[in-house]
């Protein structure tokens, strides 16, 4: 079972459904809203430890109403939390719109997330003696980088999603071991992603490709399913790939596709990521 430990974001997405979305100045009435527990580091964090790992999540949420629920889903889905710490001021939060064909928008507001700052000896223990460091970036570059830089020293293996995308240090990519992209940002990344030994392009709904460090490649097609929501997609298909890595990157493929498939056929980030039992099924199909 790989040991892995997230240095990431957390936040509580406020989610409306709409049938079409508003033109700038247009109002429209919307179908429904929910708040579902997001981020990007906490949603793959979530998927991972469904997928069958051991996960330690690094993150931080705020002093407000949002702070109790976004820990205990956390809790509730088994991953370790004892070093997600609660910083003065709001929680990050995500306003999600997704239409009626299951595509979003999305505007975060990083509250504590971006106030994450300072990595403790507590969490450089757990990087050191982790199988793979799994990070976003939707906390300070900074941040990111201090985790990556600890966990090359200690032999930890970096997997970095650089989503959303903006600029990140050529001393960080020197100690990323495995790229998740989509095809977006593997557009934006262009050459950054040269220096990575491994990486993984998501293609939507045409699955996801796979060049290694030699230049080989390996691809595997898209999972049909019926789409209602592709919010945490992404995330849940880079947590199942982390947890599935040391089977090699044909079986973590599979693993990843299938589970990021599976999460778009319900509402909602967190609480659309499926469990090993209803990967593992749609696997043998
Ligand atoms: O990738 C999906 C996530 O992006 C959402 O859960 C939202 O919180 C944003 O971080």
């Amino acid at each position: 079972m790989a040991r892995i430990v997230v240095v990431g974001s957390i936040n509580m997405d406020l989610v409306t459904t709409v049938g079409r979305r508003p033109e700038p100045g247009e109002t429209v009435a919307g179908e429904s809203f929910a708040l579902v527990p997001g981020g990007k580091g906490a949603n793959q964090a979530i998927a991972a430890q469904r997928a069958g790992a051991e996960v330690e999540f690094v993150g931080a949420v705020g002093t407000d109403l949002f702070a109790d629920d976004l820990a205990r889903n956390l809790g509730d889905a088994q991953v370790d939390t004892a070093r997600l710490r609660c910083l003065p001021g709001p929680s990050g939060i995500a306003a999600i719109v997704v239409d009626g064909g299951g595509e979003n928008t999305i505007i975060v507001v990083g509250g504590a997330n971006a106030r994450m700052t300072e990595l403790t000896a507590a969490d450089i223990d757990a990087i050191a003696h982790a199988d793979i460091l799994l990070c976003q970036l939707e906390i300070p570059v900074d941040t990111v980088a201090a985790a990556a830089r600890h966990a090359h020293d200690h032999g930890t293996t970096v997997l970095l999603n650089p989503s959303p995308v903006r600029e990140v240090p050529p001393a960080l990519w020197a100690q990323v071991d495995i790229a998740v992209v989509n095809e977006g940002e593997a557009e934006q990344l262009g050459s950054a992603l040269a220096a990575v030994p491994h990486v993984i392009t998501t293609l939507g709904g045409d699955g996801a490709k796979y060049r290694g460090p030699h230049g080989e490649t390996h691809s595997h097609p898209g999972v049909p399913v019926q789409v209602v929501d592709t919010t945490g997609a992404g995330d849940t298909f880079t947590g199942a790939l982390a947890a599935h890595w040391h089977e090699g990157p044909e079986t973590a493929l599979a693993w990843a596709c299938t589970a990021g498939a599976l999460a778009t056929t319900t509402l909602g980030a967190s609480a659309s990521i499926p469990t090993y039992e209803h990967i593992e099924r749609a696997l043998t199909r």
